[in-house]
């Protein structure tokens, strides 16, 4: 989970950097979670929580703004994408993680892994050539 591997790259420096920033994000999110001290969290959980959902809306818009500015023809359905895993994560109330932490914690990372993996291999590879031969790299 939230291991960089080769084949995530999409050969453009700023937003690998970016992809990989998330999965930093990601990754303390995990150790946290799993930390089974007893000691309470909660507001490292919301920290960490806060920092990803700033995160993710930054990296969307940078990646929302290359693709226009080069007129990337799936610009819309790929915004969609963003605006639908934004509300989602935006959708998780701090409530949400004081009542079961723990458990409301993994599933929740476990979705966002899941979901970013899956963007970046799926979703963000489809620009990748169209921006490489634009000359962004
Ligand atoms: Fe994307
Ligand atoms: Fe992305």
């Amino acid at each position: 989970m939230f291991k960089w591997r080769d084949d995530f790259s999409v050969n453009v420096e700023k937003i690998d950097e970016q992809h990989q920033e998330l999965f930093n994000l990601g990754t303390s999110l995990y150790n946290i979670v799993s930390l089974k001290d007893g000691i309470d969290r909660y507001d490292e959980i919301i920290a960490i929580l806060d920092k990803m959902k700033d995160y993710t809306v930054y990296h969307f818009k940078y990646e929302e703004s290359l693709m226009k500015e080069h007129g990337y023809e799936d610009y819309e359905a790929h915004k969609m994408q963003h605006d639908s895993f934004i509300e989602k994560i935006q959708s998780i109330k701090d409530e949400d993680v004081d009542i079961k932490q723990k458990k409301i914690g993994m599933d929740l990372i476990l979705f966002i892994a899941n979901w970013i993996e899956k963007h970046i291999l799926v979703t963000d590879m489809k620009y990748k050539e169209f921006l490489n031969d634009k000359g962004v790299l």
